[in-house]
């Protein structure tokens, strides 16, 4: 028995041996973002900041001379599918990192699979609290909402200093606008501002009557509405079809152009807190280089979820730059798992100069990043089209 014992442990050490794995090369890296839903509003301008940031990178020579390759991986709107597009890039892509997904309500599902398979994730747009915390292979280079959000309430604050009484919308559905309502209402309160009322929706209705009767009925000054794009922009349209004059401050679920065919022309004057800006520093190269290349497709700027996404595809390539400093070893020679290691431990040393600007992430995943703005969207006279006009 013994014997037997000892050849079945010999043989699956020989097994184990036999499938050891080395990085493949092209690098591949996983894109998990929601390219289907409601949710693609968000993912698809994220796609393109992935797709531009790998044109890019590779036409640099990418991991000094290795090319990398994204394997892209549509999660939908839901918890599920970002388990699943997770799963699936770790066990069979055998990526060495991925970036995704693109909500908060997806990540605290999702990140905890990759954690437990210590591959390193960067969420390129996951705002709410208590992401990085998640587990030690869980980083972000979306700021969070307590950062974010109050440059909003500022803003309003400084344009129409009158402003007294504040009527607060959220879905109560989504961890990142439940954790961004709560932003907004502190920050509020710390203002001197009165919370009239507070009303809650799903990301899934599409009629506000209630929540806009609500409103009026409180005769409010200022209207923060935390949603998702198809929910945020019809609340919108609701609010100021049923007769709303006052202020509107929208969420970072709002911070698309995918919205102005919800809103339509309602969607004028929205005041969105921007952790991007395509003018923000005109002698940052590379945001110029992402201006560049998405202007030739799109004919106009980039938005803030495809200059993140851009951002996370870059820490990890630049992070892969430094695993090869330190093991001293090509990429392609190095076991999986140590690589994700060594991974894991570079994107949290230095800085990167990002089209977000100089951004680093400190050892809990945490990003820093310098500066942030607001933008205020601007309709078009057909009611269609429309644009964000930085105001700060
Ligand atoms: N910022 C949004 C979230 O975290 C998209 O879910």
């Amino acid at each position: 028995m013994k014997r037997a014992a000892l050849l079945i442990v010999n043989c699956l050490l020989f097994a184990g041996a036999a499938h050891a794995e080395t990085v493949a090369t092209p690098i591949p890296i996983g894109i998990a973002l929601a390219q289907t839903s409601n949710v693609a509003l968000l993912g698809e301008e994220e796609v393109v900041g992935a797709k531009i940031a790998e044109k890019y990178f590779n036409a640099q020579g990418g991991v000094n001379g290795t090319q990398v390759k994204l394997v892209f991986q549509d999660t939908g709107g839901d918890e599920a599918g970002a388990i699943n597009a997770f799963s699936n890039l770790i066990n069979r892509d055998k990526v060495v990192g991925i970036v995704g997904p693109t909500l908060s309500q997806q990540a605290f599902s999702a990140d905890p699979v990759a954690n437990r398979l210590k591959v390193p994730v960067i969420g390129p747009s996951n705002t709410a609290k208590g992401i990085p915390q998640i587990g030690e292979y869980v980083g972000r280079v979306s700021a969070p909402v307590a950062i974010v959000a109050p440059y909003a309430v500022k803003e309003a604050l400084a344009e129409n200093p009158r402003i007294k009484t504040v009527a607060v919308l959220y879905a109560q559905n989504d961890a990142f606008n439940t954790s961004e309502s709560k932003t907004f209402q502190e920050t509020v309160v710390q203002r001197g501002l009165k919370i009239a009322t507070v009303q809650k929706f799903m990301t899934t209705d599409t009629d506000f009557t209630t929540q806009v009767t609500a409103v009026l009925a409180a005769n409010v000054d200022l209207a923060i509405i935390s949603g998702l794009s198809a929910d945020g922009g019809n609340l919108v349209k609701q609010l100021r079809q049923l007769g709303y004059k006052g202020a509107i401050i929208g969420g970072n679920g709002l911070n698309t152009a995918n919205i102005f065919p919800v809103c339509g022309k309602y969607c004028e004057g929205i005041l969105i807190a921007q952790a991007y800006s395509p003018g923000g520093d005109p002698k940052n190269a590379i945001n110029n280089a992402l201006i560049k290349e998405y202007r030739a497709t799109y004919k106009k700027d980039p938005p803030q979820f495809t200059a993140q996404t851009f951002a996370a595809v870059q820490v990890m390539v630049e992070a892969l730059k430094k695993v090869e400093a330190v093991t001293k070893s090509k990429i392609g020679k190095l076991d999986l798992g140590k690589a994700r290691e060594e991974l894991n431990k570079a994107i949290r040393t230095g800085s990167y100069l990002t089209p977000l600007g100089k951004i680093n992430l400190n050892q809990g995943g945490e990003i820093h990043q310098e500066t942030f703005y607001v933008a205020r969207i601007k309709m078009d006279a057909n009611g269609k089209t429309g644009k964000y006009i930085y105001v700060k």
